[in-house]
């Protein structure tokens, strides 16, 4: 167990594969004042992810990962982690999936944030399926990651309100909205139990 003494602060690796916008809210959050952790690293798998952008902005650390061979990809990955010190990984719109090898060697807690109300809509393309099947809601998940897609334990959930107007783009914007409140939120629940 690690203890939050004194400023010591938690040293996060964010892990994006597009635009990057939680990762960017993630490191504003790291920004203020009474934050207990750094934003020390950010992983992609995309050279061209749009939210590497913010790694320039802000100063954090990059490491573009070649997933030709997973098992290479992944031992420069815990490689990366163990120089960088790393307590806590984020998953933030990161499009691979982490082994059962990767998961229990890093040994620490990984956590992720998913567009939907899981255990509803694992995998992709959440929202034109939470649509077609007419529901009335739908929402974000923040959750621990093991190795089954988005079947790790559940840390928060926001729901949004689904109206007959929504399409799958604007339903995607209300709830991106609410991702940058809960992931934030769910890291502080998370690392008061560090
Ligand atoms: C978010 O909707 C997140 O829930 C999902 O991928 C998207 C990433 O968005 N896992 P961004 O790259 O953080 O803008």
């Amino acid at each position: 167990m690690l203890r939050l003494i004194g400023i010591k602060k938690i040293n996060i690796a964010v892990f994006i594969s597009g635009n990057g916008s939680n990762f960017k809210n993630l490191i504003i959050d790291s920004l203020k004042k009474r934050s207990k952790y750094n934003i020390k690293l950010v992983i992609s798998n995309n050279t061209t992810a749009k939210g590497l952008k913010y790694a320039r902005k802000f100063k954090i650390k990059k490491k573009i990962i070649n997933y030709l061979n997973k098992k290479n990809a992944e031992k420069t990955i815990l490689i990366e982690l163990k120089k960088n010190k790393i307590d806590l990984i984020c998953l933030a719109g990161f499009m691979k999936i982490l082994s059962k090898n990767l998961i229990k060697k890093f040994g620490k807690q990984i956590i992720n944030i998913h567009p939907s109300l899981l255990p509803k809509y694992k995998g992709l393309d959440t929202h034109q399926r939470a649509l077609n099947d007419k529901q009335k809601y739908s929402g974000c998940t923040v959750h621990y990651v093991n190795s089954r897609l988005d079947s790790g334990k559940i840390i928060l959930q926001k729901k949004v309100r689904i109206f007959k107007t929504d399409n799958s783009r604007k339903l995607a914007k209300k709830i991106l909205k609410q991702e940058h409140i809960l992931y934030p939120k769910a890291l502080k629940k998370v690392l008061v139990n560090l």
